[in-house]
């Protein structure tokens, strides 16, 4: 069955967020990056335009502009709507409202959808589905990310996560997760059975990071392969 797009809530941070959640230094943003489930985020846009190297990978990438515009502005509702209902579960020190943390989504959001054709035609934007195999040789990339995605979405299950991680990486050397926890901010069977999967054959750290808007998300999941 094709995918639709009105099965996901497209939602998109910036490069400051990415560089606190995954405590990305100046070497690591000099690296080959990949992003998975990189969605309307913007860090690919402003990483770019300091020169450096980031392929984001999504399955919204199959759509349109046009497309993925209107379904950020039928979900914005929405998802503000949740924020306000929960807002005792989030840290409010580095957005002091729901105002300002709608204004900084957005405009992450615009900056992703003003570079987003250009970004197709360069090859930084690549529609592909994980846990799909990507066209790319094993290592090809240095350092892939996750945020808000892998691990968080546990609805797809302990295999998906295998497989996908799997690939991630057979073409990354390296690869970080942000959160570790659910959509809840729970702690989750499916990130300790993830840690003991791959800590047979890889080195696996969890480590605390600069980053903690939803409260108890704040640790990064590094694996890394042994060298
Ligand atoms: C909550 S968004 C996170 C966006 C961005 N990483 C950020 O933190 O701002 C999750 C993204 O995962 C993407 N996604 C979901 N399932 C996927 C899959 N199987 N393969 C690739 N991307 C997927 C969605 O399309 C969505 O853009």
């Amino acid at each position: 069955m094709a995918f639709k797009l009105d099965c996901v809530v497209p939602w998109g941070r910036n490069m400051e967020e990415y560089r606190l959640m995954f405590r990305l230094s100046e070497n690591d943003l000099s690296k080959k990056i990949a992003g998975f489930g990189d969605g309307p985020a913007c860090f690919n846009r402003e990483l770019t335009e300091r020169g450096g190297s980031v392929t984001s990978f999504d399955i919204i990438y199959q759509f349109s502009k046009e497309d993925i515009e209107k379904r950020i502005d039928e979900v914005r509702v929405e998802v503000m709507e949740q924020m306000r209902r929960n807002k005792e579960n989030y840290v409010w020190t580095r957005f002091k409202s729901l105002d300002e943390l709608e204004s900084t989504r957005m405009s992450a959001m615009r900056k992703f959808l003003e570079d987003y054709d250009k970004g197709k035609l360069e090859g930084r934007y690549v529609f592909h589905k994980l846990p799909n195999r990507l066209p790319y040789e094993n290592d090809h990339f240095d350092l892939g990310l996750s945020s808000h995605f892998l691990l968080m979405y546990t609805a797809l299950g302990y295999d998906f996560h295998i497989a996908a991680i799997t690939e991630m990486l057979r073409v990354c050397k390296e690869i970080r997760i942000f959160p570790i926890v659910d959509l809840d901010a729970e702690k989750t069977e499916l990130t300790s059975k993830v840690i003991k999967h791959f800590g047979e054959n890889f080195r696996v750290d969890i480590v605390k990071t600069d980053y903690e808007f939803q409260k108890g998300d704040n640790k990064m999941l590094v694996i890394e392969k042994e060298r």
